[in-house]
């Protein structure tokens, strides 16, 4: 009797150190669907970034969203970025595409409608923390030597940005880093990603792991800069409400009467659309392909500017749809 009774006891304790061990193996070979992407891939071996925050600092990460949303500290302790604009005047904050592995225009507008997101022309800051190089693409090809230091480097990116982009100050370090606390706080999370657990586990090599881990989003933003003469793609089909929300959510961000971020204000009514399309067809600031296509140029530091909407951030059809828009509501 006490034999068998000592017999179960064992099994029992037995039974039960197995169930926590396959438990905990569990957790080992899926993924807490709360964690940080990158934090996993190093886990398997993948280098860690320049700009790699361990431990997420609160109250850095809320100053870095103070400048990026009002351009300074709410208190008012350091001065402001830009006397024109703020980081969100550009860049929105959340993700912009349901897929992150495809954030193609298409995608992009289409998520956008479905969640009412400004259409802007630069990247967003949501995942920004996960990508690997910076101003890619024509941004690279065109500046050239001033975009040198930003192509491996955030701190550097975000520099440029202040400067240049925003025409404004440059930062000093304390500012950048709440910039990179900010950003580590909207970083890619494992549950944001379209991964196949399954698949994933029975990868048994850690490189092939993290191969698959990166194909699920991008690591960087690419760009490429239309023409001015943009053609009507001979497959195009007109979309008057991706036109809509393109002029809605993308021109009128920035330049809706009482925005103050351009001198030239203008509102949904006829008599802008009237006057766009009275331009459509010149080659100047004031003709709508011609200014998506290259936005306008300014002084460092004197002035705002435009920047233009590279094809991955507006493609033609898209152009196409915003034309036609214009055109659709002077009749
Ligand atoms: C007037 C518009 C504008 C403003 C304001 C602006 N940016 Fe940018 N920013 C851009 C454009 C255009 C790019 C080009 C690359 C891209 O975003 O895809 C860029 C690029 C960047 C990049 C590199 C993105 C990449 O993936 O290559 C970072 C980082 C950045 N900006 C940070 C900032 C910060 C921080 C602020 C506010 C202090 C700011 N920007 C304000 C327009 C702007
Ligand atoms: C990120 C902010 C931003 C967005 C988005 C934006 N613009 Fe602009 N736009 C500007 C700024 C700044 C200027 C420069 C105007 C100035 O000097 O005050 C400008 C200039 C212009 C001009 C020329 C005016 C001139 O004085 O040369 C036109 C036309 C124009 N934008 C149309 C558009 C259209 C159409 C869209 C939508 C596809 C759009 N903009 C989206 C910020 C923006």
């Amino acid at each position: 009797m006490k034999l068998i009774s000592v017999f179960i006891l064992c099994s029992t304790v037995l039974l039960l150190s197995f169930e926590s061990i396959s438990h905990l193996q569990n957790v080992y070979l899926g993924i807490e669907p709360d964690a940080s992407v990158e934090d996993y891939i190093i886990e398997l071996g993948e280098e860690k970034p320049l700009h790699y925050i361990k431990n997420l600092n609160q109250d850095s990460a809320r100053m870095g969203y103070e400048m990026v949303y009002f351009g300074q500290l709410k208190n008012k302790e350091n001065k402001r970025i830009s006397k024109f604009f703020v980081c969100t005047d550009c860049h929105n904050q959340v993700r912009e595409v349901e897929n992150l592995a495809n954030a193609s225009p298409t995608e992009r507008v289409k998520y956008g409608i479905e969640k009412d997101i400004p259409f802007l022309p630069a990247s967003t800051f949501y995942g920004m923390y996960n990508k690997e190089h910076w101003y890619n693409g024509d941004y690279k090809r065109k500046y050239g030597d001033l975009v040198k230091p930003t192509l491996d480097t955030l701190e550097n990116a975000i520099q440029l940005c202040a400067v240049q982009c925003s025409q404004g100050r440059s930062l000093e370090k304390w500012e950048i880093r709440s910039i990179l606390h900010y950003y580590k706080s909207i970083e890619i999370k494992v549950k944001d990603l379209l991964i196949n657990q399954e698949k994933l586990n029975a990868l048994t090599d850690n490189r092939s792991k993290i191969e698959l881990i990166k194909s699920k989003y991008n690591q960087i933003n690419d760009a490429t800069f239309g023409d001015v003469d943009q053609k009507q793609p001979l497959d195009y089909k007109e979309n008057l409400k991706n036109g809509a929300y393109i002029f809605k959510n993308g021109c009128l961000h920035c330049h809706k009467n009482g925005k103050n971020i351009t001198a030239f204000e203008f509102d949904d009514n006829t008599l802008t659309f009237s006057f766009l399309e009275a331009k459509l067809q010149k080659h100047h600031n004031y003709s709508v392909p011609y200014i998506v296509r290259k936005g306008t140029y300014s002084v460092s530091g004197k002035k705002q500017y435009m920047p233009q909407y590279p094809l991955e951030k507006m493609d033609n059809y898209q152009l196409y749809d915003l034309i036609n828009y214009i055109k659709s509501q002077t009749k």
